[in-house]
């Protein structure tokens, strides 16, 4: 850059809120550099890190005086923790700028050139590399005699990880020496395929006096989940991903943990090298494979960066395949000598290397069971519950499989690994079963012909893939039905929550909705952890929800088809249930709205003398809705603005929104300065980006709805 630039251009100065926004950025990134370094516990996406590093890289470019050396941007993941000893590296070990698309490696092909002083006829030799996700480390060797090894730590010194080395197997303790396998007789130079040379310096002896060995240490997807198989039975803690298992096994002070752990690695740079040179990044690859050491076969020297955008292409596809995860494709610039040429950009990362990164939308897991869940309406659901995978910085372990027919057209088996993603903001699937990795063990699922909870037979309707339980008196049915009912999508009876609902019901005391009214202050005590402060709060809720809008009784009734905005409707249509109730379906389908298959559906449902009967028993025991009125029901979130992304796995979307509501609280549907929390499902993409930019606070799911509940438990009372 001119060193002319501030008097040709004017110098913007950073405003108070960028500089508080570096300094935010950089908090978030420390705190992400300790979890994943320190901790092996990320707890962002790397596409989320990215996206902050990238950021404040921005931020520091455009105001240099707010670089400061201690910025994230200048230093390479965090200092070393003091389990161990410390392991200084002899030459540090550098981190990778990314590259997130094609045309990212042209611009870096083009800076290449420029700090080269060459023209766009300078062809560039490059190879390309599988980005192994896993830790790296630094191995010395003495005379080809493995002598210690460490973590990166923070690129100047890690930790001191030796015994921990020696116990993986594909690690070679002494080094096979390159005379005995590829010498030419004087030994001065060892062509090791065509177009590369390795070429000892005077005096050596097959292997180099010393010599820093950089790779990457991984765990496969089979020991993976053999070992948090093993986990799981004697009920330990499982890793949620391959990375975080090498880590935490790595990383131990028991080596008698980590030699259990079968650890793989692959080798691929070089940091201090004495007595040898080498000509290339390929050169140094095939010296390695001779000296024994493994290095990764999937390497490509390509000629110019179109030849490299087709190697990430190609891979892009062809990951999942592989039996460990990559994150991406390392390319580096094939020669030394133009690599010391371009040098490094920083202290932190080299010019003549870039990581390009896939976007991690798709992620492999396994299938540890498949359930059934029994809705409201009785639709039986089979859910996979994976082992739990990062997604897109979220972590998964369930994803829908519809139903039967999706389950026989996937061949999906349980025990398969899987290829599951997120696509836009749908619930998570699965792509795909990856059938390399059958071992024959999986278990080929049914859908079972009677339902899970009352046994009865389970139905298909005419031109319907889902099955149901056609049971009204199901107890979970009922369960979920009257969990709903009193939710705060409905009647919004506070205390009376997913737990209580299920013992009232599991013990007969409520077998439709109408029986909560007809609960005694005795019967709620029979409850487990129940006081009498709580009864008496809960039988008040209870009593207080007799008179809430129309709409919300309808919400509440579980009417198939009818959500919360179409109770809105029908309650502002009609005025009062007992005209909703008379209503034809000509009538009902001539609402504005409210369709053909609705309308059936809700004079079906009023036909149904179950249900007259329960509609008789509410109106005895006093429920008389108020007309359509939409005022929140509380100003609990009153000022408070959400945002929902991703899936949500209890709630629906417009649910979730219609609660915040019902909260005096503001749902919206995009990130903004103004969002006071986002509420991140499974598979959250870009909002949960910008909301961790903004420094918004994001809540899970549960969190949510704890918020939502502020009486569930005796001590909760005031
Ligand atoms: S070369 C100065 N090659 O990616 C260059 N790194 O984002 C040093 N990694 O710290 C790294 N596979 O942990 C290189 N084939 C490969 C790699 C690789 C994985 C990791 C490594 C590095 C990080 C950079």
């Amino acid at each position: 850059m001119s060193n002319e630039m501030p008097a040709l251009m004017e110098m913007a100065r950073p405003s108070a809120q960028e500089q508080q926004r570096v300094e935010a950025l950089r908090a978030q990134l420390r705190n992400a550099n300790y979890l994943y370094y320190a901790q092996d516990a990320p707890e962002l996406s790397d596409a989320a890190y990215d996206a902050l590093m990238r950021e404040l890289r921005e931020l520091e470019e455009r105001f240099p005086e707010l670089l400061t050396p201690d910025s994230p941007t200048e230093r390479v993941g965090t200092e070393a923790v003091n389990l161990f000893a410390p392991y200084p590296h002899r030459v540090s070990m550098l981190s990778l700028d990314n590259a997130f698309s094609a045309d990212n490696l042209r611009s870096w092909e083009d800076r290449l050139r420029r700090q080269l002083g060459a023209g766009p006829e300078l062809a560039i030799e490059y190879i390309c590399e599988l980005k192994i996700d896993g830790l790296s480390v630094n191995l010395t060797y003495e005379n080809g005699q493995f002598i210690s090894g460490g973590t990166r730590g923070d690129g100047l010194t890690g930790e001191d990880i030796t015994p921990n080395l020696r116990t993986i197997s594909a690690l070679p303790k002494q080094l096979r020496p390159l005379s005995s396998r590829a010498s030419n007789g004087d030994n001065s130079v060892i062509p090791l395929s065509e177009g590369a040379e390795a070429v000892p310096t005077p005096g050596g002896q097959g292997v180099p006096a010393r010599i820093e060995i950089r790779g990457e240490v991984f765990m496969s997807h089979r020991e993976f989940a053999r070992i948090n198989g093993e986990a799981e039975e004697q009920g330990g803690r499982t890793f949620a991903n391959p990375r975080n298992a090498a880590a935490g096994s790595l990383r131990q002070k028991d080596i008698a943990v980590t030699a259990k752990r079968r650890l793989d690695i692959f080798l691929y740079a070089v940091g201090e090298c004495e007595g040898w040179t080498f000509q290339s990044q390929h050169d140094l690859l095939q010296a390695y494979r001779v000296w024994g050491l493994r290095t990764n076969p999937n390497v490509r020297v390509c000629e110019g960066i179109e030849q490299v955008i087709e190697f990430c292409d190609e891979w892009s596809g062809k990951k999942g395949e592989l039996p460990y995860d990559i994150d991406g494709v390392v390319v580096k610039v094939n020669s030394f000598s133009l690599q010391r040429e371009l040098g490094q950009v920083s202290s932190r990362a080299p010019r003549w290397a870039i990581a390009y990164k896939y976007p991690a939308l798709q992620v492999r897991t396994r299938v540890e069971s498949i359930e059934v869940q029994v809705g409201r309406t009785g639709a039986l659901t089979p859910v996979a519950n994976l082992t739990p995978v990062a997604l897109a910085g979220v972590m998964v372990a369930r994803a829908t499989l519809h139903n039967e027919d999706e389950i026989r057209r996937k061949d999906v088996r349980i025990g398969d690994w899987v290829v599951v993603q997120r696509a836009g903001e749908v619930i998570p699937e699965i792509v795909e079963v990856v059938k390399g990795e059958r071992t024959g063990d999986e278990i080929e699922f049914a859908m079972p012909a009677n339902c899970p909870s009352c046994g009865a037979q389970v139905v298909r309707a005419e031109g319907e893939a889902v099955l149901r339980c056609p049971n009204e008196e199901c107890p979970k049915k009922m369960h979920e039905r009257i969990r709903y009912f009193a939710s705060r999508m409905a009647m919004d009876i506070e205390g009376l929550g997913d737990k209580q609902c299920e013992q009232l019901t599991q013990v007969g005391l409520v077998r439709d909705v109408a029986d909560i009214y007809a609960l005694t202050k005795e019967q709620m005590l029979s409850l487990e952890r129940m006081g009498d402060k709580l009864a008496t709060k809960i039988l008040d809720h209870i009593e207080g929800s007799k008179t809430r809008p129309l709409a919300r009784l309808i919400a509440g009734l579980g009417i198939r088809h009818i959500g919360e905005h179409s109770s809105e409707v029908l309650a502002s249509h009609f005025g009062t249930l007992e005209k909703l109730a008379a209503a034809s379906v000509d009538e009902l389908a001539g609402v504005f709205e409210i369709g053909r298959r609705t309308a059936e559906s809700i004079r079906a449902f009023f036909d149904e003398p179950h249900n007259q009967r329960t509609l008789s028993k509410l109106h005895k025991a006093g429920v008389r809705p108020q007309s359509h009125d939409s005022a929140p029901h509380s100003d609990r979130f009153a000022g408070k603005s959400f945002v929902f992304t991703g899936t949500l796995i209890r709630l629906k979307r417009d649910e979730a929104e219609t609660l915040v509501k019902h909260l005096g609280g503001r749902a919206s549907g995009s990130v903004s300065k103004q969002t006071s929390y986002l509420v991140a499902g499974g598979e959250a993409g870009s909002k949960l980006t910008r909301a961790q930019q903004l420094g918004i606070p994001v809540l899970t799911e549960d969190e949510f709805l704890q918020m939502t509940e502020d009486i569930t438990e005796e001590s909760d009372l005031a």
